[in-house]
């Protein structure tokens, strides 16, 4: 077997193992759900179903495979720049059986073109070079998997897939917890008894993702930056912590809580009734509500540069791919506008991220419960909207030092 055909076939178990866990996130659920709107903010599953197919028609097919699409200008209604959530339903997307023969027809046409392209290094397309665009269209799928949970947490008596693979992002050498199933809410994952901080000297730090190997245009170009002295906390954020903010200030509880009549709260996520685990790390919180936080106890969020900078320090290895203890619960605000490194190039494409820079959108580092092991790595920027609340947003502190 050569080099190349055994890494195709690596993308095509990828690629496999990738429907797999959506089918599993779906497997539940009657077609009344998949169409229901639950909130005006997420799509319907049967969109983002159809999105993820025809995301990959549009680049493992048409683009890479010069074929025509299957049915004709479908794609415009799975343009997530082009239609808002809020009415994604009434779209005249593909549903039921009809959706799912589309998602079984578009795979066999990308497998097909996955077996005539050249996708090794010196591959001259830069979309198939090292295996570009397939690895796009894999975390493409990741991360709908994750917006859909995003749903699902609204989802009555909706039960997580009992799933097989292990997050393994343990704090090194502090925590014995081992979270070994995929999808595991709320985060179990304890806080040590004794918070510290990590404490970065000032200085020069260098940022970003290397130039070789798979990242998002956002994530590039590698560079230098310039950092005071700051320190960070070894640990997100507990509900625990959190309580005592909404207690002592009356500020908003995070998504999914609710007073349980006795002085403590409850969560709801999935039509549950769960008492809240104190030690857990504080989810559903908005970036103002963490910014306020952050001040309520004499500090502030870090900088998404800080935050990078202590994660790359840390050592990321197998175990933590995001090097600070207890990432990867919860993606975890920063006080950033989402924008362009210095140097910046789109691809493949403007809207990937390019329409996204400014001051509407706020970086989020790391990961969640719900994010694909294979997508955790320092230099990941996800961002949203400040106001939201039904990602899976957590977040730590940080203060100057001298
Ligand atoms: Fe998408």
């Amino acid at each position: 077997m050569t080099a190349q055909s055994s890494s195709k076939d690596a993308i095509g178990d990828r690629l496999e193992a990738a429907r797999k866990r959506t089918y599993e996130l779906i497997e539940p659920l009657d077609e009344e759900q998949l169409n229901r709107v639950y909130s005006p903010i997420l799509s319907p599953l049967a969109w983002d179903l159809g999105h993820i197919a025809n995301f990959e028609e549009l680049w493992l097919v048409q683009t890479i495979g010069e074929r025509e699409p299957l049915h004709g200008d479908l794609g415009r209604f799975y343009d997530a720049i082009e239609n808002p959530r809020k009415s994604r339903n009434e779209l005249p997307i593909l549903r039921d059986a009809e959706l799912r023969f589309y998602l079984a027809e578009v795979r066999e046409r990308a497998l097909e073109v996955l077996d005539e392209v050249e996708i090794d290094g010196d591959a001259e397309d830069p979309l198939l070079r090292d295996g570009f665009v397939y690895e796009t269209l894999i975390a493409h799928e990741h991360q709908h998997n994750e917006t859909m949970l995003q749903l699902l947490m609204m989802v009555d008596g909706y039960e997580l897939p009992e799933a097989v693979e292990s997050v393994g992002c343990l704090s090194p050498g502090q925590l014995p917890v081992q979270l070994d199933r995929q999808f595991e809410y709320p985060p179990v994952r304890e806080a040590p008894h004794a918070l510290s901080t990590i404490r970065l000297p000032g200085g020069e730090y260098e940022i970003g993702a290397p130039a070789t190997g798979f990242a998002y245009d956002n994530e590039r170009p590698r560079h230098v930056v310039e950092l005071a002295p700051f320190e960070i906390d070894s640990w997100p954020v507990t509900n625990g912590e959190y309580a005592q903010f909404v207690e002592e200030t009356g500020g908003e509880p995070p998504l999914y809580w609710e007073r349980d009549g006795e002085g403590g709260w409850i969560e709801t996520a999935m039509g549950r009734r769960e008492p809240l685990a104190p030690e857990a790390p504080a989810i559903h919180v908005s970036w103002h509500e963490a910014d306020a936080y952050a001040r309520w106890a004499g500090k502030r969020l870090p900088s998404e540069r800080e935050w990078e900078a202590a994660a790359r320090g840390a050592a990321p290895d197998r175990d933590n791919p995001l090097g600070l203890p207890g990432a990867g619960q919860v993606w975890e605000w920063t006080s950033s506008d989402f924008l362009a490194y210095p140097g910046f190039e789109a691809f493949p494409y403007e809207e990937y991220s390019q329409v996204f820079f400014g001051d509407t959108y706020k970086v989020l580092r790391g990961g969640s419960w719900a994010t694909h092991r294979e997508d955790l790595r320092p230099g990941f920027r996800n961002w949203d909207l400040p106001e939201r609340r039904q990602i899976f947003s957590g977040f730590r502190c940080a203060r100057d030092t001298r």
